[in-house]
């Protein structure tokens, strides 16, 4: 992970612009260990949707009068704002969804049904979260493809490159589906040098970046990739949207995966036709109100610099680890500092993840147990779930102390 020379951001100061901080005083104060699950929203982003319902609110491209231009104007501003926020090359490559969840299968339903059969790989990792796993396994079982996937190697549970030429011999590499921060131990994988290994197969390579869009700077130009997607609510934004970029010449030629008003030029009883881009894939009212939340929460993030809470990130994390390395029986999952994001799974010898969990939470401090939609991933770290502490640019060391207290405790109470 590159430390640049951004300028230092001062993570208490932009914590007193969280409302959810203000809550709860005394010992019982938040310390939220859990914004790779959802981030904290700025009450930048809550004001910017309640002034768009208060002043600016009406449905998008359907209304002539001037209120709902007004309104279809700033969500189209949004959309802007996102293009610029991931150097995309036109709004029309930029697809408003639900979720990533639904970005990811779009990309599945749309491109990959009608392009995959018997003989094609449709490859993904076993580092992926559920939602970039799950979609290309059933459309590998209904259209006949084969469905494999990177497997990782035991040390620092990093994906093992060196079984990529092996896996090329199973069939015609069609697909490439990864993550580029994975949700669960943090792994940055090497996307860019898997794009380019996957365009030499002849493959796409679809990209969930919903663990790095929030985190540090995303440049689809750069990234090499296919598609990107990404979600609002773990990048200060509200539920509801998500984020797909898309090569034109890919969405252009792809059927819509959703149908019905909004996403038409033309119906009749003969045939409909689709609208352009980026409207083809937006079926039904979008998310408006959630679309003008992500732009503001984009203004908070590039304001703050996206730089700058890589760095914060960087140095909480590289805190955390020492802290958590003090910890006798506590196992640390995943790679060094330089290729891990601001994630930390662990397993403390002897305490089931979810007691953990409660005990930190009796103490104030949210922190998430599970398999984190990741169960491949749990399997292969032969555990059924793990504990885990993720960090965002509000993130204080006091909030890492509280941790490491919480767990001596857990450790006293199961001993
Ligand atoms: C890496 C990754 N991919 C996809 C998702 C799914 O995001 P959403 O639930 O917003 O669709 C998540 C959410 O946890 C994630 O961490």
């Amino acid at each position: 992970m590159a430390v640049t020379s951004a300028r230092q951001l001062d993570a208490a100061a932009l914590r007193a612009q969280f409302p959810i901080f203000e809550q709860a005083g005394g010992a019982r104060r938040l310390a939220y260990l859990d914004s790779s699950n959802s981030s904290q929203k700025p009450r930048a982003v809550l004001d910017a949707m309640q002034t768009f319902y208060e002043t600016s609110y009406a449905n998008v491209h359907r209304g002539v009068y001037e209120l709902a231009d007004r309104a279809a104007a700033a969500f189209e501003d949004s959309r802007e704002k996102v293009r610029a926020f991931v150097n995309a090359g036109s709004q029309r490559e930029i697809i408003y969804t639900r979720n990533a969840t639904e970005a990811l299968n779009l990309v599945a339903y749309a491109w990959g049904l009608e392009n995959l059969g018997p003989g094609d790989v449709a490859l993904v990792t076993e580092l992926e979260h559920h939602s970039n796993f799950v979609p290309w396994q059933l459309i590998a079982e209904r259209t006949g493809a084969t469905f494999a996937a990177i497997p990782i190697e035991g040390g620092n549970h990093e994906l093992d490159l060196s079984k990529l030429d092996e896996i090329a011999k199973r069939g015609q590499i069609k697909v490439l589906a990864v993550g580029l921060v994975n949700n669960s131990l943090g792994v940055v994988n090497p996307v860019s040098e898997l794009a380019a290994w996957a365009h030499e197969q002849g493959a796409i390579c679809v990209v969930d970046a919903c663990q790095a869009a929030p985190h540090r700077p995303i440049d689809v130009q750069t990234l090499g990739a296919d598609f990107v997607a990404f979600t609002g609510h773990k990048m200060l934004g509200p539920t509801g949207i998500g984020v797909l970029w898309g090569r034109q010449e890919l969405l252009q030629s792809m059927q819509p995966f959703n149908v019905g008003g909004g996403q038409i030029r033309h119906v009749s009883l003969e045939k409909t036709t689709w609208n352009d881009l980026p409207h083809k894939f937006e079926a039904g009212t979008p998310p408006i109100v959630e679309a003008i939340g992500l732009g503001a929460a984009i203004d908070y993030l590039n304001e703050v610099g996206l730089e700058s809470i890589e760095d914060h990130e960087v140095e909480i994390t590289e805190y955390a680890l020492g802290r958590l390395g003090e910890i006798f029986g506590l196992t640390i999952f995943g790679p060094p500092l330089e290729r891990r994001g601001g994630i930390i799974s662990f397993d403390l010898d002897g305490v089931h993840p979810h007691d953990v969990a409660q005990i930190l939470g009796n103490e104030g401090v949210a922190v998430r147990a599970g398999h984190h939609c990741t169960q491949p991933l749990m399997k292969r770290l032969g555990v059924a779930a793990t504990t885990r502490a993720s960090f965002y640019l509000y993130t204080l060391p006091e909030e890492i102390d509280r941790l490491v207290d919480g767990l001596h405790r857990a450790k006293k109470v199961f001993a």
